[in-house]
């Protein structure tokens, strides 16, 4: 295993995913975790991140002295390998010159490092990112590559296999990057690179006996890929001491809320209460337009609903949650003070608390894309496991201003004519997320011969790696003018379709 130490930079979720990818399991630490956490967790190598500070400032963040003392390979990319040059008797100043972005990296010496992937006298490109650099090597290392602006652009201590790089090997800007990822954790680390979804499998159905015993275990279904991973998978370990408890609050798309409750039932055969709550959601989102107000109000519904089902089956020890590894990292920030609320997200947080459940969280360890893969693992069909992320609060929140049946239906039809064009595109799988919305405003048209006053329909289409940050995706007009077309012709409401070029920011990625 290998322990990634993070120094607050926006891609140290990239080498962990990079090092995963190589088949090694890995965790991130932020950098001033405790070190007798790294001792315990015994990693066979460490990579130390990047990050925004400036190492050559007083005060700056440094690594624990455990890192270098416990002999095991270092791999220091961008602030990394700064601060594990000046800790090791280098010097690093600042106001060189800036660094951003493609750079041509001249192979100047071989290194285990890209052994098999680079060769001296070759130049690649590489994706530099840095205001300072070292103006002093440490004892021990060696220059093994050099660009214009970085005269250390990659340096190694070949006796203590120690390595520093100016640029990010875990961005795909970086072409070979993943390749020098891989040389590290496999051939440099020495790990086996065995760390596939079928092991993490059977680890996780005996890790989830161990911790359930005879107890009982309810699991909130939402629709979504999480929580449907993470009920099969507790279900193959302790059968029917789960129940899934699915809360249909109406406000899903097409077909979903049938297509969820038949694959548990005829497919997996995995007991499961179906709640057709949308009479009480609706109900009560009427009259209400203000974003958080209705999210809020989704939200506290939510519980309420699933504590009083709970409660019909007779109560149970233990909540599973589809919680990913993202959410549980520690992250560092350094933007200092509590972050603005932008929007109330939908959880369950306060559940397993007021209803005195512990928690069972089988896919804590994974990122989405190993979720992904483990559904497949657990066969579940390409078409559910690849499906776009969903919001909690469903539909509702692309309804902007008062949600009707009427509006959620209008809605729903709109939204598949244009996924089923996405699809019939081959679109579907560029595409972090698309969706449409229904504005709460009308318009004059005309159709045939007479005059029509609708809906007006946006789409929205967005890439993105993490939803963080997106960019609205580029369309040729063709495409947009068959959806827009076909929704005008078979959906009754609307007479109107626009698209949405908002990249997040300035805009997010839903309208509400
Ligand atoms: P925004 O709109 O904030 O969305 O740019 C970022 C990502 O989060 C999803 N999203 C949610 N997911 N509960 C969720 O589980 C929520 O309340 C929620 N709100 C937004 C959104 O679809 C996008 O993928």
């Amino acid at each position: 295993r290998i322990l990634i130490l993070d120094f607050g930079s926006q891609v140290t979720q990239l080498i962990a995913r990079r090092v995963r990818e190589a088949g090694v399991y890995c965790e991130i630490f932020p950098f001033n975790v405790d070190p007798a956490r790294i001792r315990e967790f015994g990693p066979k190598a460490i990579i130390l991140s990047g990050g925004p500070a400036s190492p050559a400032e007083e005060g700056s963040p440094r690594a624990p002295q455990l890192v270098f003392d416990m002999g095991v390979p270092l791999l220091g990319i961008c602030y990394g390998q700064m601060t594990m040059a000046a800790q090791l008797g280098g010097t690093v100043e600042s106001g060189h010159h800036r660094e951003f972005g493609r750079a041509l990296l001249d192979v100047k010496a071989p290194s285990g490092l890209f052994d098999g992937v680079w060769a001296p006298g070759e130049k690649h490109t590489v994706w530099m990112s840095h205001g300072d650099r070292i103006t002093q090597l440490p004892p021990g290392f060696k220059v093994k590559g050099v660009s214009q602006n970085a005269p250390y652009a990659l340096i190694e201590d070949e006796g203590r296999h120690y390595y520093g790089l100016m640029f990010h090997p875990e961005v795909v800007h970086t072409p070979d990057g993943a390749k020098l990822i891989h040389n590290f954790v496999l051939n440099v680390a020495g790990c086996k690179g065995d760390w596939t979804m079928a092991a993490f499998r059977q680890q996780a159905v005996e890790a989830i006996r161990k911790q359930v015993g005879a107890g009982r275990v309810i699991c909130g279904l939402s629709g979504g890929v999480d929580s449907s991973v993470a009920a099969i998978l507790i279900h193959e370990a302790i059968g029917d001491q789960l129940t899934c408890v699915f809360v249909d609050h109406g406000l899903m798309r097409l077909n979903e809320a049938e297509e969820v409750v038949t694959m548990f039932r005829d497919h997996y055969n995995i007991p499961l209460v179906h709640v057709d709550a949308s009479d009480t959601f609706i109900g009560a989102l009427e009259g209400q337009s203000d974003p958080e107000v209705k999210r809020k109000t989704i939200g506290k519904l939510f519980i309420d609903v699933f504590e009083a089902e709970a409660k019909k089956i007779g109560g149970a020890d233990f909540l599973a949650q589809g919680t990913l590894y993202p959410d549980v990292i520690e992250s560092v920030s350094f933007t200092g003070g509590p972050s603005v609320t932008i929007k109330s997200h939908h959880n369950v947080g306060g559940l397993p608390a007021r209803m005195n459940m512990k928690l069972v969280e089988p896919l804590r360890e994974l990122f989405k894309d190993e979720v992904r893969a483990l559904g497949r693992e657990l066969g579940l069909p390409d078409r559910f496991v690849g499906r776009h992320p969903f919001p909690g609060p469903g539909l509702a929140i692309r309804c902007p201003g008062g949600v009707t049946r009427e509006k959620l239906d209008i809605l729903r039809q709109a939204d598949a004519v244009y996924l089923d064009e996405i699809r019939k595109a081959g679109l579907y799988d560029a595409i972090w997320q698309a969706f449409a919305v229904l504005l709460p405003v009308q318009t004059v048209g005309v159709m045939g011969d007479g005059r029509t006053y609708e809906f007006v329909c946006a789409l929205r289409a967005v890439t993105s790696v993490d939803g963080m940050t997106a960019d609205f995706y580029h369309f040729d007009m063709e495409f947009l003018s068959r959806a827009a077309t076909r929704i005008i012709n078979e959906v009754k409401g609307v007479n109107r379709v626009t698209y949405d070029i908002t990249s997040k920011p300035p805009g997010t990625i839903e309208w509400e």
